[in-house]
């Protein structure tokens, strides 16, 4: 699919990352001297935020990662105007129940998650389903750096630079047939790793689940991410591969994706199994929708703090309405939330 820019996330000639900058962090990655020198970076073009990227450990990616990241489009999206948020943030306030219901259990726990070798089963209505090793089931496309909107049911947001591919280009090489309307997806099913799966008071059917409709997993800002913050991904956020899609609420973003089907009817999805009448299948950000117990209209962007809580309005679609609202026509978002 050709990827369509708008003014609301547009990335211009003008936004590919200066020389200087992309060799910082390639020396960041590399654990070089900017990282020895605890040398904050800055986040490209946002002078007003210069520590979001404090803290950035190297990490351990698989040779494939470290191969694509040379050839990374930088910015090919941007929150334009926006903060990008620290990394410490991003990384220490998850959720992945797997890993504990506190924000901070995943960070905490998420390290016995074994993330290589990696495969991702494709199954249901395509031309050529089976399984598919990480590095092969990626390998023909460009990585891209899409700097999203984060916005959680629960009323929080960030904004982060995600690393990963268009979710469009991997389903069209798996050759999705005239019958398939929807995708699934699966997380790995783990309990010797995943002390929430192990946990007798978890009220979730395991394995997590979500699905998009077919033409929603096919739009252009639909990713699948693989790295944020110019690295691979962290383990609490969803190592080796999860799902992204900005103009939805944070629980669709399924993490850790062993399976992939496409479907002829509407899937299962974990949190509208668990609570329909709070959580549904379409789940797109709307201050105009409440949820049951609290509103929608506004979010706290972090980092908050009781002193500055950083409340901001909630956007439309989360801001992306310019380039998703045609996917919605005539359907009443009151009623399929
Ligand atoms: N995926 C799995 N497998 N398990 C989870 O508990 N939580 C979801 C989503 N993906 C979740 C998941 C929710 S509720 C949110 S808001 C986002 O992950 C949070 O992503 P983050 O921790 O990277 O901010």
């Amino acid at each position: 699919m050709i990827f369509k820019v708008t003014p609301a996330s547009a990335c211009h000639e003008s936004d590919v990352t200066p020389e200087a900058i992309y060799l910082s962090r390639r020396a960041l990655m590399a654990g070089g001297v900017a990282l020895a020198a605890g040398a904050a970076l800055p986040a490209w073009g946002d002078a007003a935020q210069p520590s979001a990227y404090e803290g950035v450990e190297p990490g351990r990616a698989p040779a494939w990662f470290q191969a694509k990241l040379d050839d990374t489009r930088w910015q090919a999206v941007t929150a334009s105007g926006e903060s990008i948020t620290p990394f410490k943030d991003a990384t220490h306030y998850n959720n992945y129940y797997e890993f504990g219901t506190d924000k901070g259990d995943p960070a905490q726990n998420a390290g016995s998650l074994k993330t290589e070798p990696w495969s991702v089963v494709v199954d249901g209505e395509v031309g050529k389903p089976g399984r598919y090793n990480l590095e092969d089931f990626v390998k023909p496309y460009r990585l891209e750096e899409r700097i999203y909107r984060l916005r959680c049911v629960e009323a929080w947001s960030m904004v982060i630079p995600w690393l990963g591919f268009p979710l469009a280009s991997i389903l069209s090489q798996v050759q999705p047939t005239s019958r398939a309307r929807y995708v699934r997806f699966e997380t790995l099913q783990d309990p010797a790793t995943m002390p929430g799966q192990r946990s007798s008071f978890s009220y979730i059917q395991w394995p997590y689940e979500e699905g998009l409709r077919l033409d929603e997993a096919m739009h252009p800002l639909t990713l699948m991410a693989v790295g944020m913050y110019g690295r691979e991904l962290p383990n609490q956020n969803g190592a080796p591969l999860r799902l992204i899609v900005p103009w939805k609420y944070g629980f669709k973003g399924i993490k850790s994706i062993v399976r992939i089907s496409l479907v002829t009817e509407q899937p299962r999805t974990t949190w509208q199994g668990i609570a329909p009448q709070e959580y549904g299948f379409y789940a797109n950000v709307n201050p105009q929708v409440d949820h049951p117990r609290w509103t929608q209209a506004r979010e706290r962007r972090l980092p908050s703090g009781l002193f500055s809580p950083n409340v901001r309005e909630t956007q439309m679609f989360n801001g992306y309405a310019e380039e998703v609202a045609p996917l919605y026509a005539g359907l009443d978002l009151k009623v399929n939330y």
